[in-house]
């Protein structure tokens, strides 16, 4: 989709889609969409309130089409992008492949910036022209923004800043074609996303974007000691992989940057093991490598769009499998960092795969900041449903900055405590830690406390449990999809994770 920008209203697309928001500018945008239609403004303020994802369509005297979209009170950027990917959704067959948004002062608040507005849309513009039925023999028509001579014109005024603009439309496509393959992959079922597959991916990504890829097959894992994740794969036909990426900017000295390591989850599939899930809602366990699929998307993004930080992305893939090789509750395993652990459930299984990421992250690069990511607990699905990731911190400055991002670009993120208390759920009577406390209570605290075990005094880590917000109800699938939770958030904090740590 190319997309040009201009303060000229020549161009004439055929659909220009106006997005209002309710408050000071209502009347303003109103009253301008009314005298190109030649109605009154009455009767505009009478048929369109601006609510969250209300359209109003008219047609100028030129026979040009007009979307009004309402965003509602205040929109911040994920009520934004929802609006206009719900509209580019649901009108798929009715749009052409020339459209136009509009970003005039009129329907633009004067206290808000164009820049978050304009990414947001052209973000919401993109994903919806993402098909899940990637695997269906006959699929639907493509939508019209995917045609090759697809063009999007944003209208902005004649005093905004048009070289940021241009970048914030630009960067909003780019996170949103990143997004998509991540969408791919997070749906993808278990026997199409085997380890290797994921290992593919990241390795494919790496040429394309230009950062390093290793991946590791069993063997070298093996040789390497990472025990934990090799414990995870043993009920398994399909090998681990191990995967680790690192990116530099092309134009800025390494040792000039601070260098952030990420962690993400990538079980291909989580049967439970020996301690089995039930049946319901199994196969929606294709998603517990969403984790791995922020690291992915977030190391593909900070590429594209050359971010000034040393990037390491680590991601242990495996499945949890069910097999007379599996491990059981009560065994003593191993793992990376020397430390042993107590199974008491083989469904707690993220915790282990990524306690061995997390000691070889910081063994092998001294990152200045650890984060990860994973689909760790029903727990956080408990508490905070679909709506927001749990996150938790040891350093107070990282969380915040991470809150802001999350708060920035629409992925809602909530801190909750890792005081010390919780560790004693974890003392095992055989080995240097347990994987459950054995309790149904505070799991997704007990699951960080977990981790921290393996962060072992490390300054600077955040972990997020996105069990809820990566595979979640929408309106693009009829059950629960992908969402690429985290790269956005993810994106925005590594902008300045340089100037800010
Ligand atoms: N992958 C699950 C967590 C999960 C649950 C993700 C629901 C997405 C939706 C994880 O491996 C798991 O099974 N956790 C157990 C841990 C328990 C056995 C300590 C849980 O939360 O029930
Ligand atoms: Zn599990
Ligand atoms: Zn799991």
């Amino acid at each position: 989709m190319k997309i040009t920008l201009t303060s000229t209203s020549q161009q004439t697309p055929e659909t220009v889609i106006i997005s209002i928001a309710q408050g000071e500018t209502y009347d303003l945008a109103l009253e301008a969409v009314a005298k190109e239609i030649t109605t009154s403004l009455a009767t505009l303020q009478n048929d369109f309130k601006a609510e969250h994802g209300e359209l109003l369509v008219v047609y100028n005297n030129t026979g040009q089409r007009l979307i009004l979209l309402g965003l509602g009170k205040y929109p911040g950027f994920g009520e934004i992008l929802k609006a206009y990917r719900s509209l580019t959704y649901k009108w798929r067959n009715k749009l052409g492949s020339t459209i136009g948004l509009s970003f005039l002062h009129q329907n633009l608040p004067a206290e808000e910036n164009a820049t978050k507005w304009i990414e947001a849309a052209v973000n919401g513009c993109w994903l919806s022209t993402y098909q899940i039925g990637r695997f269906k023999t006959k699929n639907g028509k493509e939508h019209p923004f995917k045609a090759p001579d697809a063009t999007l014109t944003i209208f902005i005024a004649e005093d905004q800043p048009t070289a940021t603009l241009r970048k914030a439309a630009a960067e909003g496509l780019a996170i949103a074609e990143t997004q998509g393959r991540i969408l791919d992959l997070v749906n993808a079922p278990a026997n199409k996303k085997t380890p290797q597959v994921i290992g593919e991916w990241a390795a494919r990504s790496g040429q394309t974007y230009g950062y390093k890829v290793q991946v590791l097959d069993k063997p070298a894992i093996e040789k390497l000691g990472l025990h934990a994740l090799l414990a995870v794969n043993r009920g398994s036909e399909d090998p681990a992989v191990f995967i680790i990426m690192e990116y530099v900017p092309d134009d800025i000295p390494v040792d000039q940057l601070k260098t952030v390591g990420m962690v993400g989850k990538g079980v291909t599939f989580d049967t439970g093991g020996v301690s089995i899930k039930p049946s319901t809602n199994m196969h929606f366990m294709k998603s517990d490598m969403g984790g791995a699929a922020a690291v992915l998307g977030t190391m593909e993004t900070a590429a594209k769009l050359q971010l000034p930080v040393h990037l390491i992305g680590i991601v242990p893939a495996t499945d949890n499998s069910v097999g007379s090789t599996a491990i059981k509750p009560s065994d003593v395993i191993d793992s990376y960092s020397g430390k042993t652990i107590e199974i008491i459930d083989t469904d707690a299984e993220g915790r282990l795969i990524l306690s061995d990421g997390i000691a070889y992250l910081k063994k092998h690069f001294s990152p200045d900041v650890i984060i990860d990511l994973a689909t760790l607990t029903g727990s956080a699905v408990r508490t905070f449903g679909y709506h927001a990731a749990a996150l938790f911190s040891n350093n107070d400055s990282l969380a915040q900055k991470l809150l802001e991002a999350g708060h920035q670009t629409g992925e809602r993120a909530w801190q909750l405590p890792i005081w010390e208390i919780y560790q004693d759920h974890l003392k095992s009577d055989v080995a240097d830690i347990k994987n459950y406390s054995g309790r149904p209570i505070s799991g997704a605290i007990d699951a960080a406390k977990f981790l921290q075990f393996f962060v072992d005094g490390h300054p600077c880590w955040a972990h997020f449990d996105i069990a809820g917000v990566a595979f979640a109800d929408q309106e693009f699938s009829g059950q629960k999809s992908a969402t690429a939770f985290g790269i956005r958030l993810l994106t925005t904090f590594l902008k300045t994770a340089n100037q800010v740590i």
